[in-house]
């Protein structure tokens, strides 16, 4: 114990220093996708900006679960394949659907596996978890 306690210490402070956190690096599970752990955090790098409390472009609030919801087109519960949200996130978007974030944007594309994350949320429900 005596040898592995700086080891243990080292560890842990490793373990804290969240300072170079990118969103990217967050890999959202397979299954039991959770909108406040997984799904909010990407709207909030890459969305937010443009469709939140002071500029909400095409109508769009994706600050809170009630506002990324109200409309079914955007999202079909259950059913990633009928959602605006999956058809302008995916790259390239679906034709006739603007790419989100835009590509003249600073913001990042989604990554392959937050495309997935967000996919399975609607599929599980989109439910407020
Ligand atoms: C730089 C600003 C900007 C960012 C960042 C942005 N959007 Fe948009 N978004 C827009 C604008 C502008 C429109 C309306 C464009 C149009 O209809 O051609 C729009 C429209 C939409 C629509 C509605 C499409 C439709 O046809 O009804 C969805 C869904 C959407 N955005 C989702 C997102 C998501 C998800 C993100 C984050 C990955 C995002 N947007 C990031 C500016 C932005």
């Amino acid at each position: 114990m005596k040898k592995i306690f700086p080891l243990l210490l080292l560890l842990f402070y490793a373990g804290c220093d969240d300072t170079t956190t990118n969103i990217d690096d967050e890999i959202i599970p397979d299954s039991n996708v959770s909108y406040s752990k997984h799904i909010q955090p990407v709207f909030d790098a890459k969305c937010v900006n443009c469709h939140g409390a002071g500029t909400t472009e095409a109508g769009l609030d994706l600050t809170t679960w009630a506002g990324t919801t109200a409309d079914p087109s955007i999202v079909s519960r259950g059913e990633p394949d009928n959602s605006k949200l999956v058809w302008t996130t995916e790259y390239p978007s679906r034709a006739g659907f603007p790419q989100m974030p835009p590509t003249d944007s600073p913001y990042l594309p989604f990554t392959t596996n937050q495309l997935k994350g967000l996919k399975t949320w609607i599929a599980e429900g989109a439910i407020n978890n």
